[in-house]
């Protein structure tokens, strides 16, 4: 029996691969701050899907929550197969003028905890000779933007290099890099999304479907659907900082009310 450990596994992108993965019969393990949220939400998958499901409350932006993860990650006895580094939040305001504070808390929540609990991973997998890991960056990746921009652009490039460092073992990763998805991100970040056309927004099931097509397709870099698969085209052919000023205007537009 598959077993998959989810990081921010209530909400959004990170329920949707619960959603998913539960029909497609796995055992879970998911990962959020919030105890009631994660209780419930259990329950809600072990009534729809009959599958086994455990919840870890951390917080990933602690070592202590890190290291509860990489614990569970570790344990030889109750090997996690498929691992989703999902967990994130949006900052608010444009650099320079963004709390440092959260920016500091998002390079542990996006970059310390990935490449901790992916470390953690990969070793057991790699022992087993197979796993999957799928870690959620964003299309900011190939914008540079701020610190949000920066960490997702470290996310895709580790995975990259990991891919390539394991290849052979059995383990493979992918990074999923979506685009606008409607999810609580923005709202938690206190940001204003009036503006955003809707054509712009992507489905978190349809998100998570593409994954896990591409994953099976041994891609390495996911980019949901042709319309942002364009735009990050673009982004690679532009002018250096063309597409970054472009970002740049977006933020202030669609930045903290
Ligand atoms: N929505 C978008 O437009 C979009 C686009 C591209 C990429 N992404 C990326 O997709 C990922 C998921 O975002 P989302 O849109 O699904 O966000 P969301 O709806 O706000 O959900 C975030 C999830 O992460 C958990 N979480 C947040 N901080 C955490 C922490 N310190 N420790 C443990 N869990 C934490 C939350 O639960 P608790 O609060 O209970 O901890 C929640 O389950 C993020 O990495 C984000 O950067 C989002």
């Amino acid at each position: 029996m598959t077993t998959s450990l989810i990081t921010g596994a209530t909400a959004g992108i990170g329920a949707a691969f619960a959603r998913r993965l539960a029909s497609d019969g796995h055992r879970l393990v998911l990962v959020a701050r919030d105890t009631k949220r994660l209780d419930d939400q259990a329950a809600q998958l072990r009534r729809d899907h009959g599958v086994h499901v455990e919840v870890l409350a951390a917080d990933l932006s602690t070592d202590d929550g890190i290291a509860a993860v990489e614990a569970r990650l570790a344990d030889r006895d109750r090997p996690v197969d498929v691992l989703v580094n999902n967990a994130g939040f949006g900052i608010r305001g444009t650099y320079p003028d963004a709390p440092f504070a959260d920016e500091l808390t998002m390079l542990k929540v996006h970059c310390e905890a990935v490449l901790r609990l992916t470390t953690a991973a990969t070793q057991a997998m790699r022992d087993r000779g197979r796993g999957f890991v799928i870690n959620v960056a964003s299309v900011a990746a190939f914008v540079p933007r701020g610190t949000y921009a920066a960490t997702k652009a470290w996310v895709v490039s580790f995975t990259q290099g990991a891919a390539r460092d394991l290849a052979g073992s059995g383990v493979r990763l992918l990074a999923l890099c979506p685009g606008f998805v409607r999810t609580e991100f923005h709202e938690r970040a206190g940001m204003n999304v009036d503006g955003i056309p809707g054509w712009a927004w992507l489905d978190a099931d349809k998100v998570v479907a593409t994954a896990i097509r591409d994953l099976a397709r041994g891609r390495v870099v996911s980019v949901p659907d042709l319309r942002y698969k364009v735009a990050v085209g673009l982004a690679k052919v532009a002018p250096s900082g063309a597409f970054g000023r472009v970002s740049s205007t977006a933020g202030r537009r669609f930045g903290p009310r």
